[in-house]
């Protein structure tokens, strides 16, 4: 059975997240054409991530050195577990996540504080650092929505939004990462075609990127069909 797990990054309601309509609309082409697939929904603003502090860093620190943690410091390095085994426990990755002042909304970094975990999700070797999610096959789509066109021109470099996504998650070893970008959401025309054409490129990514097994077709009543609010705002929630 795959599983999916469904990051949410952006605190605007899917009526009001063009990133959001993206991926909710992603989700619900997975869930009617393969109902065995498990959708975990991680909903950042719901349910906010663990923020690394000195106690979590103390707690590294010591068991470095092989030293007892504080009660206060093994708490933190819990919490900082649950979110990585959550994350480690699924096949397959899509986030949901605005571009804000350049990068991404500081739920969103928290949450990567909390997967990328020495021992976990990565090690130092000899010759540098490795990522463990490597050969794993997992695969990972980003859906980017941001106000201005960042995507090309001058512009470009300045998003360090996805592309540090992009980067950080290829450095713990996901190597097959899509990135589906919204750009100009704040820009004339507002009739929904930048969010219709975003959904035609996830419908694609699903069908010609995604395993075999996720053979997604496209829905009887086309692109339009799907509701944006269709998938409930629930904070961690497993649907299958
Ligand atoms: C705090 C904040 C910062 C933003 N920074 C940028 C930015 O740097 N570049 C940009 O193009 N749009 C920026 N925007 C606009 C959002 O990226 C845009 O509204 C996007 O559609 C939001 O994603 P969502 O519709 O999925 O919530 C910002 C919006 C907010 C609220």
């Amino acid at each position: 059975m795959t599983k999916v797990l469904y990051i949410i990054g952006s605190p605007n309601p899917a009526e009001y997240s063009s990133s959001r309509q993206v991926a909710d609309f992603m989700i619900e082409e997975l869930r009617r054409t393969q109902p065995d697939t498990v959708v975990t929904i991680r909903d950042l603003y719901q349910d906010p991530p663990f923020v690394l502090n000195a106690d979590y860093l103390a707690a590294l620190r010591k068991l470095q050195q092989q030293q007892e943690l504080a009660p206060a410091e093994a708490a933190a390095f819990a919490e900082v577990i649950k979110e990585v085994d959550q994350f480690l426990a699924h096949d397959h990755y899509l986030i949901a996540t605005p571009l804000w002042n350049f990068g991404v909304p500081p739920m969103l970094k928290a949450y990567i504080d909390n997967i990328v975990v020495p021992g976990k999700t990565f090690r130092y070797t000899a010759t540098g650092p490795i990522g463990l999610m490597r050969d794993s096959g997992r695969k990972l789509v980003i859906v980017q929505a941001s106000g201005g066109d960042f995507n090309e021109g001058p512009a470009l470099t300045l998003n360090h939004g996805s592309r540090y996504l992009e980067d950080i998650l290829k450095f713990i070893g996901i190597d097959q990462i899509d990135t589906i970008a919204i750009t100009g959401t704040a820009l004339p025309p507002f009739d929904g075609s930048k969010v219709q054409a975003a959904k035609a490129q996830g419908l694609r990514i699903l069908q010609e990127i995604w395993p075999a097994e996720l053979n997604v077709t496209v829905p009887a009543g086309g692109l339009g069909s799907s509701s944006p609010q269709v998938l409930e705002v629930v904070s961690t929630v497993t649907l299958n």
